[in-house]
């Protein structure tokens, strides 16, 4: 539904240019969520306006739906739906519906097809009871979320998320996730930008991280949670091991860090998933609370590859 191909675009600033997005690839099929995480300045803003069509990129093309729309902020809004950093477009004087309404109408929707669909994006994000309220009455997230809808209208293909939960309670942020997971049910493809890595990990088929407008990372979530997580097990006792035990363990060639005296964290000699029977057998007859493979989580992803990157440097 997207290919943005070799994406460059620098800017002119006091000390000459610099150089925001350099060289981003990058794909998003039917019914995918890509988080593309990347720190503060990486060029995510910038590369999403790019596939927006909102700025023109000095290098690189962008295809939505099979359609070239480089540069082209029309063609690409009838084919694609944004919320954008910060900007809301939403008249404050009119009412929720209103401001639905028109915009729908806009993007060629009957006033009837436009005033149905409105009314259905708004019971989605619980707005309904809003619907005859003006913008200015709205709280920030309340107008995240009627930006949400307003960008739905059209249906579009393609859904374009700049930091879609900032600022949002635990409830309004749930109302926006699962309208992201049905969004991908129905065939939708997300470009979605967050820094909220457990938000990035719950939705995300796909990864994209970028440090300094560079490419560092991309790949399944699945993939890439299990190339960082270590082959470490946790093992929590009910008592403090006896030395005995403890050696016994390390004579199996295990390395053992104890946070706590009844909790352990052992490293195998080899990264065989059935290497923990062994270690069982050795401590039979321990009562044990929990066993546990390590999982690298998201944020622990981003700290290695923004480490890794700082390293290339
Ligand atoms: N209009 C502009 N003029 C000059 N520099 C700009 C402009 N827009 C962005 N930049 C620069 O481009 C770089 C990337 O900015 P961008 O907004 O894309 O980052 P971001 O990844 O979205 O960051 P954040 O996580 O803070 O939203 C930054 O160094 C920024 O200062
Ligand atoms: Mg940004």
């Amino acid at each position: 539904m997207l290919m943005a191909n070799g994406l460059v675009k620098r800017f002119r600033t006091r000390t000459g240019l610099t150089t925001a997005v350099d060289n981003i690839t990058m794909s998003v099929a039917a019914g995918e969520v890509l988080a593309f995480l990347g720190p503060n300045g990486a060029g995510k803003t910038t590369t999403i306006k790019m596939v927006a069509g909102l700025i023109r990129p000095d290098r690189g093309q962008v295809v939505v739906h099979n359609m070239d729309v480089t540069g082209r902020p029309a063609l690409a809004a009838a084919r694609l739906g944004a919320v954008l950093e910060g900007s809301r477009n939403l008249y404050w004087r009119l009412t929720c519906l209103e401001n639905l309404i028109y915009w729908g109408t806009l993007r060629r929707l009957s006033p009837s097809e436009a005033r149905s669909r409105a009314v259905e994006l708004l019971r989605l994000v619980d707005l309904e009871q809003c619907q005859h309220n003006t913008v200015q009455t709205l709280s920030r997230g309340m107008q995240q979320k009627l930006a949400l809808c307003q960008a739905l209208m059209h249906q579009p293909k393609l859904v374009l998320l700049d930091e879609p939960t900032l600022g949002l309670d635990l409830v309004s942020a749930q109302v926006i996730k699962a309208m992201v997971r049905r969004l991908a049910g129905d065939g939708v493809a997300i470009l979605l930008t967050t820094h909220q890595m457990d938000v990035a990990q719950q939705l995300a088929d796909r990864l994209a991280i970028i440090r300094s407008g560079k490419l560092m990372l991309t790949g399944k979530t699945a993939e890439v949670l299990a190339r960082y997580s270590r082959p470490v097990w946790r093992i929590a006792v009910s008592h403090p091991l006896p030395a005995d035990r403890l050696a016994a363990v390390r004579d199996l060639g295990w390395s053992i860090e104890q946070p706590t005296p009844a909790d352990l964290l052992v490293t195998p000699p080899a990264d065989d998933p059935t290497v923990i029977y062994r270690l069982l057998d050795v401590l039979r007859p321990q009562p044990i609370r929990l066993v546990q493979r390590h999982q690298a989580d998201l944020a622990e992803v981003f700290r290695q590859v923004m480490a890794e990157g700082e390293a290339l440097l």
